[in-house]
Formats: C-alpha cells, sequence, structure tokens
C-alpha cells in the first residue's frame, strides 16, 4: 500500500515515515518545510514541497503517486500564532484538510488518518476554570476533578483558533466517512515531545528546556510551573498511526500516557538528566493558557491495541541524548 505522510518533513510526520519504511510501506511525503527540514527525511523519500493549500500541486501528487491511505500531519499548530493569524490558521489547517479529504475521495483512499490534538481541543478541566490571577495566587485543579482525565466523550470546549480548526476539521472528517464512506482515525496526540522537536512545535517544552540546559543557558517557567500536560514520546505517537493505519476500526481515540505531569516536575528531569545547576527564572502565564490536562486512553488500549510504553524519564533521556548529538554536530 502507498502511503502519504502530510507534514511527513515535520517532527511527527518524520517518526511516521521511519515507522512506516521499517514496516515495508510504501511512502511519499508531502511538506512546505515552513517547519520541516528535509534532513528530517530518509535520503529515499520522495519529499513533495507542495503547500496544501495548494489544490494544483495536491492535485498533480495525488495524480503521479496515487496513495492509497493519507496519514495528515501537516498543520500549523501554535496556539499563540493562531490567535495572531486566525485567518492563515484556518486556510492551512481548515481548508488544507478540506482539500485532501476532497482528494482522498476522488482516488478512493482506504483510510485518511488525522494528527488532532488533545490539549487544545478539550480546553479545560472543570476547576481548572480559573482566572489567571486566582492560579497565579495557588490555584490547583482539586485533586479528583471529575471532568480529567479528558476521554473521547468529554465535551470539546477549545480555548483558541488552533483547537477550533483541529475540532472543525473533526467534524469535516466525520461528514466525509458518513458521506462517502471514507475511513478515519482521528488521533488527539497529547503533548508530545522526543527527538527532532523544532523548538517553536506545540509541546516545545522539553525541547526549549533541554537545548537550554544543554548550552548552559537561563531558563524561564511560565507561571507557578504548577500546570498539568500529559507528556508522550514521539515513537510511540508514531507507533498509534500505524496501529490505526492498519486496523479496520474507524473512530477518535486519544494518544497519551494518561499520567499528568507539572512542569516543575519536567523541569526536575531535565536539569537532572543535562546536569544543569542553575535555577529558573519565571515569566507570566499567557493568558487563557489551560491550567491542567490529561487524557484517558483506555478507548485506544481496547480497540486499538495501543499504550503509551516509554515512560517520562527514558523519554527524556533519549531525547536528551539526541540533543546532545544534535548540537555537537549543528
Ligand atoms: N507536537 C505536539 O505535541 C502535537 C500535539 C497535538 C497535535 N499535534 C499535531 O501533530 C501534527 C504534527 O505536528 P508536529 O509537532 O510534528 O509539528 P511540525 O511543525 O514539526 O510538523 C508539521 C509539518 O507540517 C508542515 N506544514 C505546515 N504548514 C504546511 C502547509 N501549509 N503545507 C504543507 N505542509 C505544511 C511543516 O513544515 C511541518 O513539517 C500537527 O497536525 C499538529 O497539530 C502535535
Amino acid at each position: 500500500m502507498k502511503i502519504l505522510v502530510t507534514g511527513g518533513a515535520g517532527f511527527i510526520g518524520s517518526h511516521i515515515v521511519r515507522w512506516l519504511r521499517k514496516a515495508g510501506g510504501e511512502v511519499v511525503a508531502a511538506d512546505n518545510l515552513r517547519t520541516g527540514k528535509r534532513t528530517n527525511l530518509p535520503d529515499d523519500v520522495p519529499l513533495y514541497e507542495v503547500d496544501i493549500r495548494d489544490r494544483t500541486g495536491l492535485t498533480d501528487l495525488f495524480a503521479a503517486e496515487r496513495p492509497q491511505a493519507v496519514v495528515h500531519q501537516a498543520a500549523l499548530a501554535n496556539v499563540r500564532e493562531s490567535m495572531e493569524d486566525p485567518i492563515t490558521y484556518a486556510e492551512v489547517n481548515v481548508i488544507g484538510t478540506l482539500h485532501l479529504l476532497e482528494l482522498v475521495k476522488e482516488y478512493n483512499c482506504s483510510k485518511f488518518i488525522f494528527a488532532s490534538t488533545g490539549g487544545a481541543v478539550y480546553g479545560e478541566g472543570q476547576t481548572s476554570q480559573r482566572s489567571t490571577a486566582e492560579v497565579d495566587a495557588g490555584g490547583r485543579p482539586a485533586p479528583g476533578d471529575p471532568t480529567l482525565p479528558f476521554t473521547e466523550e468529554s465535551r470539546p470546549q477549545p480555548k483558541d483558533n488552533y483547537g477550533a480548526n483541529k475540532l472543525s476539521c473533526e467534524h469535516y472528517i466525520e461528514l466525509y466517512n458518513q458521506n462517502y464512506a471514507i475511513p478515519y482515525v482521528i488521533l488527539r496526540y497529547a503533548n508530545v515531545y522526543g527527538p527532532s522537536q523544532d523548538v517553536k512545535g506545540e509541546a516545545g517544552v522539553v525541547a526549549i528546556f533541554s537545548g537550554a540546559m544543554l548550552a548552559d543557558q537561563a531558563t524561564f517557567i511560565t507561571g507557578d510551573g504548577g500546570q498539568q500536560r500529559d507528556f508522550v514520546y514521539v515513537e510511540d505517537v508514531a507507533r498509534a498511526n500505524i496501529l490505526a493505519l492498519n486496523s479496520d476500526l474507524t473512530g477518535t481515540y486519544n494518544v497519551g500516557t494518561g499520567l499528568p505531569t507539572d512542569i516543575n516536575t519536567l523541569y526536575r528531569l531535565l536539569a537532572d538528566l543535562t546536569e544543569y545547576g542553575r535555577e529558573p527564572g519565571h515569566l507570566p502565564l499567557p493568558s487563557g493558557e489551560v491550567r491542567a490536562t490529561w487524557l484517558d486512553c483506555s478507548k485506544a488500549g481496547k480497540e486499538l491495541g495501543w499504550e503509551a510504553e516509554v515512560d517520562l524519564r527514558e523519554g527524556l533521556r533519549r531525547t536528551v541524548e539526541w540533543a546532545r548529538t544534535a548540537a555537537v554536530t549543528a
């Protein structure tokens, strides 16, 4: 089966490409290299430098390659940017996805896998719906918040344009399934980290901390560092995509560890791994930042046979090793 990976030169997309190659699949990548890099891809994987807003470019790609499945990772994924430039975000994330869905329909592809986001689609848990001032005054999600962890049944409540883009794509994908019987799997990723992550990415905090710590530069935590996130290792996320591709299932699945980690803990783990001795500075919390989010992934366990296998300490160790080598070869 020939598979098209959009955003294939990006952080997660390039790991998916490698997994597909390992499994013996034929892969082509599409990427406009906005944040992706050619060097992220194996030399012999064809890369179409195409923007997913460019219908003609995508049509030419489909005509030349006739992919049988699409793994759609290409997106603009910076929450702050999405608030500053909602139009470009909608053009890339929503219209770009619609171009692909139209071509998937035309070419009768057997599967559409979509990279969604748990963090931005679910928004806040009940007890973390507090003002920034309250949070700065020491507010914490109450133990036993009934809305956390988020399941696939939790009510989506995006707080930013990026989350609204992804939720809108999910609705279109479900409609294309209902109207044209296109099988799909939507994967709602938690905060993904690992080798080759761009510091500007959605979960750039691991890349930012480890880069600064290895260079012995100053580090900064936003707010009090009590914000909780679900950090999932990129190889686990790539494996979830392969399982989704190989399954007969259609549906939506959370992809995370099911465990919350606060930023202060993450900071300490990374400081330990990089032997960084300095204390962090603190910056004001960006307005609207979600206080706590983590994902219940039992549905993926039961139906896809997927669960995260790399624990946080091991994933961070591998990421720091990669960052050390990347810094030497840069
Ligand atoms: N990293 C995370 O923690 C995380 C969490 C949830 C969801 N996601 C989703 O996973 C996917 C991959 O994210 P990532 O972290 O690898 O980010 P990334 O920026 O490394 O990957 C996105 C890729 O899409 C490409 N791209 C951007 N705009 C494009 C366009 N108009 N046309 C063609 N290509 C374009 C970029 O060049 C890049 O290679 C995205 O859809 C993102 O929304 C990521």
